[in-house]
């Protein structure tokens, strides 16, 4: 079992949520003295995460991948909490999935055993830095497109070389070779360069709009690897990686299998969002909705009804610094009145938000001033890296842990 280096923390003035003046408390202080979100040392907005919900969604990922054959390097982009890592490791996750140089050195300083950038990197300090660490034992592969990419990547290996997967991708999308030939040649310049290894081929099919896209490209991923395969250019032990959490149903059934005749073949899932999930984008996209299997939404924000200005209009303090607003607008939840009655948030709806105040449309019985409001996110991505120090509640609303992120 891997035992991560998880930094001490503390809470202070300068923890958003938090009203904790004087001096600094240690996280385990704080979560051993077992607070209650209403009435503790906290201050609106403030976003938790139920613990409830993260295990549940931790387990039911990892009973996927155990289903299907598939090795687990959850998208830590998501989080960049080593908490979450941590409890994701403990559940049978192979490594950890970066997007960016410096999310893999803070994987790095908390021992992450395997490290997947999920991304291509041209940056010969970060990338010379990298080389020294895979000349230091670290498990690591990165993505290649193009021949310059090689290039750069050859230019700062060490000792040990670095394990490439060639990207491939689809038109219309993010980056990736957009063909066999290309994706081919590209194979062909990793394992001419010195210093680079050809590990096996990445892909990405979250941009696409729906599940026969997600198939049909993911069925290319496949026909491409073989085709790498036929031209003699892949190692015996081969790694094929595609996967978020919108379509990771059709990774198992295009990806799952011993389809690469004459190669170990280990197929990694990348889903990032699955571990918080939401009350949006993928509460409609999640592949439990086809088939059997559940994700809870683990983050809600907690927020005041600052004013009620006209009829059919309620303010809350909640803006866009603290919840997201790329994918979907918060969605109210639940309403607590000022006695401490809750209430489903029926006829509620945001309609837009500023930096720090949501419009809330009203239809029925309005919120009054000092009610608190629940919301559900949309986004988990651009929700945690606006908080960076999360409350972890029970289910009656005791705060039992805290979560750190590093964005
Ligand atoms: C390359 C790559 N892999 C995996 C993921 C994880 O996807 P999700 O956030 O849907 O879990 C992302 C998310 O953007 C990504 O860009």
């Amino acid at each position: 079992m891997t035992s991560l280096t998880i930094p001490a923390e503390h809470v202070d003035w300068r923890t958003k949520g938090f009203l904790q003046p004087g001096a600094p408390v240690a996280f385990e202080e704080f979560a051993a003295a077992r607070h209650q979100l209403f009435g503790g040392p906290f201050t609106w907005p403030v976003m938790v995460a139920r613990e409830s919900a993260l295990k549940h969604n931790i387990s039911a990922l990892a009973s996927f991948c155990a289903a299907h054959d598939l090795a687990f390097a959850p998208h830590g982009k998501t989080t960049m909490a080593p908490t979450l890592f941590q409890a994701q490791l403990d559940a049978g996750a192979w490594g950890i999935t970066a997007a960016t140089a410096n999310q893999v050195l803070a994987c790095r300083e908390f021992g992450v055993p395997r490290i997947l950038l999920a991304n291509e990197l041209l940056d010969p300090t970060a990338l010379r830095w990298l080389g020294d660490e895979i000349g230091r034992g670290m498990e690591f592969l990165l993505y290649a497109d193009s021949v310059e990419g090689v290039a750069a990547i050859s230019a700062a290996a060490g000792e040990r070389p670095f394990r490439v997967l060639v990207e491939f991708g689809h038109r219309g999308g993010r980056s990736g070779c957009r063909t066999v030939e290309e994706l081919t040649s590209v194979a062909r310049a990793v394992t001419a360069a010195p210093g680079t290894e050809l590990a096996g081929v990445a892909g990405y099919e979250g941009g696409l709009p729906d599940v026969p896209a997600a198939g049909a490209y993911l069925g290319l991923l496949r026909d491409a690897t073989a085709e790498l395969s036929k031209a003699g250019l892949l190692p015996r032990d081969v790694i094929v990686t595609a996967g978020g959490s919108a379509y990771f149903d059709q990774v198992a059934e295009q990806l799952s299998g011993a389809w690469l005749p004459g190669h170990e073949l280990t197929v990694i899932l990348r889903s990032g969002a699955y571990v918080s999930h939401d009350d949006g984008i993928y509460t409609q996209r999640t592949p439990f909705t086809r088939i059997p299997g559940s994700l809870d939404a683990a983050l809600e924000i907690w927020a005041q009804v600052t004013s009620v200005p006209e009829p059919g209009l309620a303010i809350v303090g909640l803006g866009k610094r603290e919840a997201p607003y790329d994918a979907g607008l918060p969605v109210p939840l639940r309403l607590r009145r000022r006695d401490g009655s809750v209430h489903p948030a029926g006829g509620l709806r945001v309609t837009d938000t500023n930096d720090h105040h949501a419009y809330v449309m009203v239809e029925g019985p309005p919120p009054r001033p000092g009610d608190l409001l629940c919301f559900g996110i949309s986004h988990p991505c651009t929700a945690f890296d606006k908080w960076q120090v999360i409350p972890v509640v029970d289910d009656d609303e005791t705060v039992t842990d805290l979560i750190r992120t590093y964005f």
